[in-house]
């Protein structure tokens, strides 16, 4: 396909104010500018702006459907423009000839895979070193960490890792559990931005493969806002919903091991005395509390989820049966941001309208809902809220201490 179909094609997904065309000298200057490291998506600056998958491939194609040795080349003069090819050749124990391909696998930014004859690495800019110190606390905690090497030039932090699988999705137990022990220590931990992208499979574990906030003042405000919208690991119990009683087990289930991995994370002994796990267990004030805390705020947080779940249904609706997007730019963003995900409208209580309003009318409208629709949702939502309304309350009873007297 030729430059222009490709920025053709990207420019029908734009979404005004949010995320902008691409200009041919945009993709020229990506292609002969060695300094330009990255094709990077064009979201505003301000305000909300969320990219889909079909941003992410077409994005990506720009460079992955150039011929394989114009890739290679083309990655190699951005590396030695960044001052790092000789340091990606010596970790990769390698001669310039072994590289024989590269592709960007990034998703709002390029960030490439490496390939060689016998292995392969990512390369990417990372915008601090909080990986790092990520990756040491994992290993104190006995948590699963990239294998990666770090290396700062001039301000730039850079990071090569080994290349992980994605994550599978799925409804079975075992996948609960690994999305509880990895939800279990990113509470702990205070890290932020744990959505199912930045998290890739190793030996049966989530690993968090972009950690930019860590400890950060307002994590807590942030993890309300991420499983809202249906972004953090509990958000997986969404495919648990069919009927009470499988939702009640998996709960039961997710809170068993997230509370197995808590009381793991808070026994001193195992941390080997590192300093900052001591002073995270020390913040947190008792594993109970914590506890406590964190299944509260999940499951409100659930809540706003499970109410949010039948409009991106009726948003897909109304899409199927014609409805054209361009009249409603927000509705676009989130038909887009939400499409083969299982995010609903993330951050949408910040924008300035009602979006769940504006769905509901086109909806009545359009596609001849009637209200019984959201009455029968509404019954089914009641359903699931008692479920979670009740569980943070159970847990805290048992937590009490049994008085000796
Ligand atoms: N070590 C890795 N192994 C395999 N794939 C990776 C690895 N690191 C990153 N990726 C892929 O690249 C994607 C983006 O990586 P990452 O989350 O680190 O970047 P980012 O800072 O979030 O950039 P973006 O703005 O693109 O989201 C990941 O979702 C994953 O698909
Ligand atoms: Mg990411």
């Amino acid at each position: 396909m030729d430059k222009a179909k490709q920025i053709q094609l990207f420019n029908a997904q734009c979404i005004h104010n949010r995320i902008d065309p691409y200009f041919a000298e945009d993709i020229d200057c990506f292609y002969n500018d060695s300094n330009e490291f990255s094709l990077n998506l064009k979201r505003s600056s301000h305000g909300l702006t969320l990219y889909g998958v079909q941003h992410v491939a077409l994005r990506q194609g720009f460079f992955n459907q150039l011929p394989q040795d114009q890739r290679v080349a083309m990655l190699v003069s951005k590396l030695q423009a960044k001052g790092i090819f000789q340091w990606v050749l010596s970790e990769l124990d390698s001669q310039p000839e072994a590289l024989v391909d590269a592709l960007d696998i990034g998703k709002g930014r390029s960030i490439y895979k490496l390939i060689t004859n016998n292995d392969a690495v990512v390369v990417k800019e990372k915008p601090n070193n909080a990986q790092h110190l990520f990756n040491q606390i994992a290993a104190a905690c006995d948590r699963p960490y990239p294998k990666s090497q770090f290396k700062q030039v001039g301000s730039r932090h850079w990071e090569l890792s080994e290349c992980l699988d994605e994550a599978p999705g799925g409804d079975n137990g075992a996948l609960l559990a690994m999305h509880a022990k990895a939800a279990a220590f990113g509470d702990f931990i205070e890290l932020g931005d744990r959505h199912f992208e930045n998290y890739m499979l190793k030996d049966s574990s989530l690993i968090a493969i972009d950690v930019a906030h860590l400890m950060e003042p307002d994590n807590h405000h942030w993890t309300k806002a991420y499983i809202s919208g249906g972004l953090y690991e509990c958000c997986v119990l969404q495919h648990f919903a069919s009927d009470a009683n499988t939702f009640s087990s998996a709960l039961q289930l997710f809170f068993n091991e997230y509370e197995k991995e808590a009381r793991h994370l808070f026994d001193e002994k195992q941390c080997q005395g590192n300093e900052d796990v001591l002073a995270i267990i020390e913040k947190w004030g008792g594993c109970d509390g914590f506890l406590d805390h964190m299944r509260g705020m999940t499951c409100d947080a659930l809540q706003v989820m499970f109410e949010r779940l039948p409009y991106k249904q009726l948003l897909n609706q109304l899409v199927q049966s014609g409805l054209c997007l361009e009249g409603h730019q927000e509705l676009k963003m989130y038909y887009l941001a939400d499409e083969k995900r299982m995010s609903t409208f993330f951050r949408s209580e910040e924008l300035g309208v009602d979006i769940f309003e504006t769905i509901r009318e086109l909806a009545f409208k359009k596609l001849g809902i009637t209200q019984q629709f959201f009455v029968d949702y509404q019954r089914m939502g009641a359903q699931l809220n008692e479920i979670l309304m009740a569980l943070p309350q159970q847990r805290s009873a048992s937590n009490c201490p049994v008085s000796s007297h």
